[in-house]
């Protein structure tokens, strides 16, 4: 199931996520006693993570309970300024009590197919044999379509044995490690967070047009049991013809 919900501007977006993850935090700690999220990259997580790290939510949350995962990393060392896991770092994880075994990080600083072995190891230690389901995977949108380390035209698109790839993305001119669209697509809630004029047109193809994942790779983000969660801002969703409510 797909629901999208249009904010008027990217600090309401951020606000409005932060406590729908908020709710979900709570209801998989009383359903299962903790809860997986993975996070993203790329700047529009910044603000969400800073509502999640400040009162009043920071105090609302069972850290303890918490487990953060990464939906995709950059090949570079955690203190590179191109990493996701400095960026939450920064803006979130080292702000909040999780325990620190509960911080279970892409290895970006190793070559890039042992990382990504590396991060099928931790989760099939974490989760078992069988392919995870996370709670909630945090997910953005480039403008060209792509989402997590999903980009168009690459083999990752595609891939539903593997649950984390490395692939050399010559668009962005850097090595990137990857959940694949079978883990993703596992998920409880696929969370999208879309802020800004310039993802307006590729949010209506995304949305509305025909289904071409190769070329716009978060139409492959269609889980067969969790749901789909669309949070935009008004500046995003510029160009649906029937945005809803
Ligand atoms: C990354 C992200 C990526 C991001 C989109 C949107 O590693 O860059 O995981 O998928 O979510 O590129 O980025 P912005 O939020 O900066 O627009």
């Amino acid at each position: 199931m797909t629901a999208i919900r249009i904010l008027p501007d990217p600090q309401a977006l951020a606000e409005a996520a932060a406590r729908h993850i908020v709710e979900r935090a709570h209801a998989a700690t009383r359903e299962r006693g903790r809860f997986s999220i993975a996070l993203s990259g790329g700047s529009t997580p910044r603000d969400l993570h800073l509502k999640l790290s400040s009162a009043p939510l920071v105090d609302q949350v069972d850290w303890d309970r918490v487990h953060v995962w990464f939906g995709d990393e950059r090949c570079v060392p955690p203190d590179d300024e191109r990493s996701n896991f400095r960026m939450a770092d920064e803006t979130l994880l080292s702000k909040v009590p999780i325990p620190p075994q509960q911080l279970h990080r892409m290895r970006g600083e190793l070559p890039p197919e042992d990382a990504a072995a590396d991060y099928e190891r931790q989760l099939h230690e974490f989760f078992g044999e069988e392919p995870p389901s996370l709670d909630l995977i945090l997910l953005g949108m480039g403008d060209n379509g792509h989402t997590a380390s999903l980009f168009p035209g690459l083999k990752a698109v595609r891939e539903q044995h593997r649950w984390v790839m490395a692939e050399y993305v010559a668009e962005v001119s850097m090595w990137r490690l990857t959940l694949t669209p079978l883990v993703l697509n596992l998920a409880r809630e696929d969370l999208f967070l879309v802020a800004g004029p310039a993802k307006a047109h590729m949010l209506r193809q995304v949305l509305e047009g025909p289904y071409a994942p190769d070329e716009r790779p978060a139409q492959v983000i269609r889980p067969a049991v969790g749901e789909v969660f669309w949070m935009v801002d008004a500046a995003a969703a510029g160009e649906l013809a029937a945005p809803p409510g």
